[in-house]
């Protein structure tokens, strides 16, 4: 067992109940979860011996949730595509082709998480390639480090490049087999993985509807409304459709278990659709405004269950933080201001939830895994300065969103053991 110490800092709902102990304690037992959490003078008598990292006046909290990245896009950052479609076929497809070589996945693997941790993110909804040697060498790497990761192979048939296209019954195989040998095991879970309507047959998404039913406890992950010409692409492609959201409407795909990356250009009888089903839409904001996508409108979409992710490679950053600095713009950009309490807790108890996460991690309850950040609100010379004019707690979380990346996450522990520490990085 091992205590530490610091500001803990929890967020339960929309951020609206924030709870925070100036000179906090989380005491962890043998298995990586909580037994108790609170002041530090508060401390249990049974605990005050155990072995402690004392994390001084930093900020300690559940660790980030990212709800939507790509592995085999892990160094793709930076690709200069026209528009989604465009960076997709030029820069995309051909280095997820790669992701088919056994041993290259399982490096990218590694150094995929090692990204994660660097960045205060514990657990994360991850899209792979077509391969379904590339789950498994992420399945393979997440157990091995005790993560909470869900993943699964991409399902993709058609209009793509033939090096990552697969077979829609040899695809829904795979997706069986992935979730028998993976979904459970350790802390990870198993995601279908259709990557969005223009890559997948009308049989590729009745097949994704059949495995949704049949695979217990699956989630399911896909992409919508994004770009103009993605959705022009899908009205070409279903033209019985009344919009995008009712193409994975008629193949049943649309329920609580399903996450949408991006949601940017829905209309009013999509978003309504959404609420009405309890799917989930996950806004990307560094991608969107790369790609120049478009503004995703949190206001827009305020009766729909929103998580928030980096969807690397079209997002720029690894950074939770920074990915709620690019949310905060893009919100403004929309004339709605939402409270760096409100960001927080969609990256961390927010997206834990989406990921029916919620109740293994997101937040400091007794019984939860010890998946934790610690921030410095004083990593860098610019933060340091910022920091000393912070009248509030809310304040100097908003400084670190706006300002802070992977240089103000001091250390990482997933289920209580340090995975990454900044001053040996
Ligand atoms: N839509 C379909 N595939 C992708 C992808 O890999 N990234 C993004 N941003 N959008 C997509
Ligand atoms: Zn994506």
């Amino acid at each position: 067992m091992k205590r530490i110490r610091g500001q803990t800092i929890s967020f339960s709902g929309d951020g609206d109940t924030v709870t925070h102990h100036e000179a906090g304690l989380v005491v962890i037992n043998d298995e990586g979860r909580i037994v108790w959490v609170g002041d530090f003078s508060d401390c249990p008598l049974a605990y005050r011996m155990l072995p402690i990292d004392d994390h001084g006046k930093k900020l300690v909290l559940p660790g980030f949730v990212d709800a939507h990245i790509h592995f085999p896009q892990h160094r793709l950052l930076a690709a200069p595509g026209k528009d989604l479609l465009d960076w997709l076929q030029r820069f995309t497809f051909p280095e997820e082709a790669r992701y088919g070589d056994e041993a290259y996945a399982a490096a990218a693997a590694e150094i995929f998480l090692d990204h994660l941790a660097a960045h205060g993110t514990t657990s994360a909804l991850a899209f792979c390639s077509v391969h379904k040697a590339c789950a498994t060498a992420l399945f393979e790497a997440a157990e091995k480090r005790g993560m909470a990761l869900i993943t699964g192979k991409t399902m993709m048939d058609r209009n793509a490049i033939p090096a990552v296209h697969d077979v829609a019954e040899q695809s829904a195989i795979d997706t069986a087999d992935l979730h028998n040998t993976w979904h459970g095991k350790g802390r990870l879970r198993h995601a279908i993985t259709p990557r969005f309507a223009i890559t997948s047959s009308d049989a590729q998404l009745s097949y994704a509807e059949e495995l949704l039913r049949a695979l217990k406890g699956a989630l399911l992950q896909t992409h919508i409304s994004e770009s103009a010409g993605e959705i022009a692409y899908v009205a070409e492609l279903f033209p019985w459709s009344k919009d995008y959201t009712d193409v994975y409407d008629r193949f049943g795909l649309l329920s609580e278990r399903s996450l949408f990356a991006h949601g940017i250009h829905l209309n009013a009888r999509e978003v309504a659709r959404f609420a009405e089903s309890k799917s989930s839409v996950v806004h990307c904001p560094t991608s969107n405004t790369f790609l120049g996508s478009g503004l995703m409108s949190m206001m827009a979409l305020k009766d729909v269950s929103l998580g928030l992710a980096t969807d690397i490679g079209g997002g720029t950053s690894y950074s939770m933080l920074a990915t709620m600095g690019e949310a905060y713009k893009v919100q403004m950009l929309n004339g709605y201001k939402p409270t760096a309490m409100q960001l927080f807790a969609m990256a961390t108890i927010g997206n834990a939830a989406r990921l029916h996460l919620d109740d293994e991690i997101g937040s400091f309850v007794v019984g939860k895994y010890a998946d934790l950040v610690v921030l410095d609100p004083e990593a860098t010379p610019v933060l340091k300065h910022r920091n000393a004019l912070s009248q509030s707690l809310e304040d100097q979380l908003f400084a670190l969103m706006i300002l802070g990346d992977d240089r103000a996450v001091a250390a990482t522990y997933i289920a209580g053991k340090k995975v990454h520490d900044n001053r040996s990085a």
